[in-house]
């Protein structure tokens, strides 16, 4: 069998594919990393779509049926487009200790929203994630692909804020 330890042609030019390989490569681009592989997806881009399941699926070597047939079965697993905007907090240990915690819940209680969930009016996803790979910039969030880190919490609702008021 062909073993694919190069790294595949990722999607776009959004850090969050990185992410997402990092894991498959981690776990060698087995097969077996498929349930593990759609939880980063979902973690870092807060839903799993067409796009995502067929990068994995072929990188993966397993078939496109199967990775629906997962992201379909676990009810953890969401097939729906989150908010109009995202942020993802890392709760990563570095950025944890940095004081991660403290983002998510001025995020969720400035927007009314739970980690992991989307505000009333669908303009923002709040998600968190493990380490996102820049642990040196700690504490960093993802705002619409975006990476920033060194965030306060004041910092964070600000990046929202801005991210958010294009929409007139
Ligand atoms: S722990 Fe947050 S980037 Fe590594």
């Amino acid at each position: 069998m062909v073993t694919n330890l190069t790294a595949p042609a990722l999607p776009a030019e959004d850090r969050r594919w990185k992410i997402v390989n990092a894991t498959m490569r981690r776990l060698g681009y087995s097969p077996n990393a498929l349930i593990e592989t759609l939880h980063t997806v979902q973690e870092a881009f807060g839903y799993l779509d067409d796009v995502s399941l067929r990068f994995v699926a072929k990188t993966l070597r397993v078939p496109l049926s199967r990775a629906y047939g997962v992201a379909t079965f676990y009810h953890f697993f969401n097939l729906k487009p989150p908010g109009k905007h995202t942020c993802v907090v890392c709760m990563g240990t570095a950025c944890y200790i940095k004081g991660a915690g403290h983002l998510v819940e001025a995020v969720e209680k400035a927007h009314n929203v739970k980690a992991g969930e989307t505000t009333a009016d669908g303009e923002l996803s709040l998600m968190t994630a493990r380490c996102i790979g820049c642990c040196a910039m700690a504490a960093a969030a993802v705002f619409d692909g975006e990476t920033i880190g060194k965030l306060t919490a004041d910092e964070t609702l600000k990046h929202i804020r801005r991210i958010t008021s294009h929409d007139a």
